[in-house]
């Protein structure tokens, strides 16, 4: 098998860390499983943009378009560039410019304790989010117009295309017959955004019917906040727009355990395709070994998933659920070790995983 690159930002606050276990666990498994994965680091992130007003190089973007399968991103956000600047560029920037239009964000619950749910199981809780990602309320198109003035006005369009909310509906009902699941449900807020979600709507509709043995839902996206809460069960597949699926996907981490556990991938089947936690940079917690590396444990087992490495990604997931089983885990799941010792704790796991039972 040809060499598989991987380009990895480690980013800002918390990244370096949580990715430093995260390759750390990656080598692991890729050395165990024969697998011929490469990692080249990157600096990119606001120490560089700080140092340098380097963002991301249109030479690099170029570079990891051409030669690189993957890329590995920790996290950005720094309070020393309040408006996110490099991340503009880097994050969103990778994700418009690469075309990464599937964010697909699972919600799976690992370990029973872990819901803060009553009466919830693994079973009633296990979904995945796919959020448009190139369009919607992040296009960047607006501005501020007499600005710092009683006149103010401030503007933010919505962009959606036809062809964009399109492709994600058919990527969430190709996602559910690939995986054997029955429901699909759409969320968005067409009673009020009547033209920009109305096409979600007219677009839903017609996809759907080309699926008959799959149960199309729609429900308005502040419902569906609440019914995930009520009743996480009822949903396999969420389909939903760029905002509205930063806010749920955080919503539905806490679901399974938080931000230290909720993986996600920016997917452009068949391209190279971006896979980083759905947590931040976390300042506060940076520099101290205390962040929890599962997330960006799990995306690597998304990222290992996509390269078509289905059984090194069960490995690695396998040992996340036996680092939660045996609670060898950081503080903010109540566990006691600190970040490099649940990356040893994992690289253990892989190389000596439980029987099975
Ligand atoms: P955040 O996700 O960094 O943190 C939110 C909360 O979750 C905090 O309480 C934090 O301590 C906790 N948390 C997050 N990740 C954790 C982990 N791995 N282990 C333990 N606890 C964890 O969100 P924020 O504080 O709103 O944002 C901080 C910065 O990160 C901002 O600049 C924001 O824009 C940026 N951000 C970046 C990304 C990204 O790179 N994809 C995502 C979200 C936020
Ligand atoms: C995420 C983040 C990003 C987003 C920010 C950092 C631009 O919150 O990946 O969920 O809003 O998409
Ligand atoms: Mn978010």
């Amino acid at each position: 098998m040809s060499v598989q690159k991987i380009a990895v930002i480690p980013g800002d606050g918390i990244g370096p860390e949580v990715a430093a276990v995260g390759v750390q666990v990656l080598e692991a498994v890729a050395e165990l499983h024969d697998l011929p994965l490469e990692f080249t680091w990157f600096d990119f992130g606001a120490e560089k943009y700080l140092a340098e007003g380097v963002t991301l190089p249109q030479s690099a973007f170029e570079d990891f378009r051409d030669n690189y399968d993957a890329i590995y991103l920790g996290a950005l956000g720094d309070p020393r560039v309040p408006d996110m600047a490099h991340a503009k560029d880097i994050l969103l920037g990778l994700r418009f410019r690469l075309d990464l239009y599937v964010n697909l964000r699972p919600a799976r619950l690992l370990h029973p304790a872990l819901t803060p749910l009553k009466n919830k199981t693994p079973d009633d809780l296990d979904f995945v989010i796919l959020r448009e990602n190139t369009e919607g309320l992040y296009v960047g198109i607006g501005g501020r117009f007499k600005q710092g003035t009683p006149d103010e006005i401030a503007i933010n369009e919505m962009v959606q295309t036809r062809k964009g909310v399109e492709r994600i509906v058919r990527a969430a009902f190709e996602w559910a017959v690939e995986n054997e699941r029955k429901r699909v449900c759409m969320a968005d807020k067409a009673n009020v955004l009547r033209d920009a979600h109305g096409l979600w709507q007219d677009v839903f509709v017609e996809v759907a019917e080309e699926y008959p043995d799959i149960a199309a839902r729609h429900l308005y996206a502040d419902v569906l906040a609440m019914e995930l809460v009520r009743a996480p069960e009822d949903f396999d597949v969420i389909v939903t727009g760029n905002l509205l699926g930063d806010v749920l996907s955080d919503l539905s981490a806490q679901l399974v355990g938080g931000l230290g556990l909720a993986p996600s991938g920016n997917i452009h089947p068949g391209r190279v395709s971006l896979f980083e936690p759905v947590h931040g940079s976390a300042p506060p917690l940076a520099g101290k070994d205390i962040a929890n590396p599962l997330a960006m444990v799990l995306t690597g087992a998304q990222m290992l998933e996509f390269l078509g490495h289905g059984e090194a990604a069960m490995a690695v997931e396998a040992a996340v659920v036996q680092a939660l089983r045996e609670h060898r885990v950081t503080r903010d799941l109540g566990g006691e070790l600190g970040t490099r010792a649940v990356g040893d704790a994992l690289v253990r796991f892989v190389h000596a995983p439980p029987p099975a039972a």
